[in-house]
């Protein structure tokens, strides 16, 4: 796909390998929106932008363990767009961020679930129309490897809670979502695909759970940049890539009547259901 002039939408662009996606995309002539908590850091991007060659990107603050900001955010996104090529799906919070205990969003659910799925699952849904409206169109939902199964009698983690488990399902919950969604959008032109971009990379989140990074996020952005606008990946969707290539996920994945559980509690869980 040819980058230049399209509209892409990148959460958590404001750090780590959203940045530095942002900023390539910025250069290759994207049409960039870019999001994030902080306003000195989205600044910082700009300047980075200016100085590649890229114009400059529209930013939108929007803190995503609210619901409401949320909602937001994908308002004042479709309000100032009435196109979109591409939706990458980013922001996330490692196991270990603000320390081990046990966290819960504004919405009084657990946080990792709540930043790293259900703020993606829910933009995603509202962004859908436009998405559809502008196809082809892709989604890129940007996971792990590292995955545990969700516990339907306790996804919110109030027993056995680590930040490692915690982190892992909330992963594994955006490969779920991504097969879900697949599915539905079969023949809309709109693909949806989900990753592991790269091992440790050297961003906040690896640092602040104390790991020594053993990759960069040059190699974990150009997996992103393959799925957001390489030729090989058109048209396929509802795959999980490790990298460059295609992999399986957890076994968990591949059960529809979890998938079918998990989309009817984010439903309820994110208001759409009603
Ligand atoms: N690093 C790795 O080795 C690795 C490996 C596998 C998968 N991943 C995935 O790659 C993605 C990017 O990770 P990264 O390593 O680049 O992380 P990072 O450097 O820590 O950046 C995280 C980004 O998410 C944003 N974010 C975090 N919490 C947020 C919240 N509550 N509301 C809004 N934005 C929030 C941050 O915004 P602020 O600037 O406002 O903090 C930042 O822009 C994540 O989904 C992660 O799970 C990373």
């Amino acid at each position: 796909m040819d980058i230049k002039g399209k509209t892409v939408f990148i959460t958590g662009s404001t750090d780590g390998v959203g940045r530095y996606i942002a900023a390539r995309l910025a250069a290759g002539g994207a049409n960039v929106l870019i999001h994030g908590r902080d306003v000195g850091r989205a600044k910082t991007l700009f300047d980075e932008i200016k100085r590649v060659g890229g114009s400059e990107p529209d930013f939108y603050q929007a803190d995503l363990s609210s619901l409401a900001d949320v909602r937001g955010l994908a308002g004042a996104v479709l309000a100032d767009h009435k196109r979109l090529d591409v939706f990458v799906s980013n922001a996330g919070i490692g196991s270990q961020n603000e320390g081990p205990a046990r966290q819960v969003s504004q919405d009084g659910h657990e946080l990792r679930f709540a930043v790293n799925y259900l703020a993606g699952f829910l933009l995603a849904r509202l962004l859908l129309p436009t998405l559809k409206a502008s196809a082809p169109s892709r989604i890129v939902n940007v996971a792990s490897l590292g995955q545990h199964p969700i516990d339907f009698d306790d996804v919110m983690i109030t027993k056995g809670y680590s930040g490692s488990r915690a982190y892992a399902q909330s992963k594994l919950s955006q490969i779920m979502f991504t097969i879900d969604l697949a599915d539905e959008l079969k023949g809309s032109g709109v693909t949806v695909n989900s990753l592991h971009p790269a091992t440790y990379m050297n961003t906040t989140m690896v640092r602040a759970g104390g790991i020594t990074p053993i990759s960069t996020v040059e190699q974990g952005g150009a997996a992103i940049l393959h799925l957001v606008e390489g030729d090989d990946v058109a048209g396929k969707s509802g795959m999980f890539f490790n990298g460059m290539n295609e992999t399986r996920a957890n076994p968990q994945a591949y059960d529809a009547g979890a998938r079918r559980r998990l989309r009817a509690l984010s439903l309820e869980l994110t208001g759409l259901s009603s």
